[in-house]
């Protein structure tokens, strides 16, 4: 596991991108194309963006690269608590991406026909290879949740590699989510966590006795390279020389 731990949040969306810029070419240049499953929630959508302006979007072969998405909300495409639509709107659109390399949730389906179906996707696109993303960005919450992995869900002992519907108390909502054995099957993951409203949350990921059910990231361990990008204020309570 490499930690990359800088001053602040644009330094470290700074240090993201380019790591992403290279994850990209070494795939493309490897096996033709670049798998990717984005994150949710606010913090990466300036990570998109800065992906998508001119500093960084002639850096990449898009038209070689696949999205993904690690979990999605309940709710259309068009909605604005969709993870979809803000990646659409910071990162897709932007770059003209042609809506065949986009693999979003299908979410006009019930949550657990939804995530059946996303399985499905994901399995097709890999096959007849295990479902191996090339990268997978992930967030972490202030209780400690990735994707939709909050604690004390079933989702987190689903030993299954694939997408999962869970229904999340406190958002009284359904999410779908890809289960932590298809992340860890990554070449690479990367969290991407800055604010000290993360700091606690991330001590209990980086430091903390394991317990999953409380802290469902500590369940992401990939057989590739495991990074996090975090600015000081959300590393405050880890040392830096782990
Ligand atoms: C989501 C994300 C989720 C997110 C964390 C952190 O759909 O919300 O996938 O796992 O990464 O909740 O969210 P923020 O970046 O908004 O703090």
């Amino acid at each position: 596991m490499l930690l990359h731990i800088f001053a602040t949040p644009d330094e470290v969306l700074d240090r993201l991108a380019q790591y992403f810029v290279g994850q990209a070419s070494q795939a493309i240049a490897d096996h033709g194309r670049f798998s990717v499953a984005l994150s949710g929630g606010n913090s990466p959508k300036k990570l998109y963006e800065l992906l998508a302006s001119p500093a960084y979007r002639n850096k990449v072969a898009w038209a070689q690269v696949y999205f993904f998405f690690g979990d999605e909300r309940n709710v259309p495409p068009t909605d604005a608590d969709s993870n979809y639509r803000m990646a659409n709107l910071a990162l897709l659109e932007p770059l003209q991406i042609t809506p065949s390399q986009v693999f979003a949730v299908d979410t006009s389906l019930p949550p657990a026909e939804a995530a059946r179906a996303y399985t499905q996707t994901i399995q097709a696109f890999f096959a007849p290879g295990e479902a191996r993303f090339d990268l997978v960005l992930l967030g972490l919450g202030d209780n400690s949740h990735t994707a939709s992995l909050f604690p004390h869900t079933p989702v987190l002992h689903d030993a299954s590699a694939g997408a999962r519907e869970v229904f999340v108390e406190e958002k009284q909502a359904y999410r779908i989510t890809l289960t932590a054995p298809l992340i860890n099957q990554a070449q690479a993951v990367a969290f991407l966590v800055y604010g000290a409203d993360k700091a606690t949350a991330v001590y209990h990921i980086l430091h903390d006795a394991r317990n999953v059910d409380e802290f469902p990231a500590q369940l992401i361990a990939p057989a590739g390279e495991l990074h996090w990008f975090l600015d000081d204020a959300a590393a405050s309570l880890v040392t830096k020389g782990q």
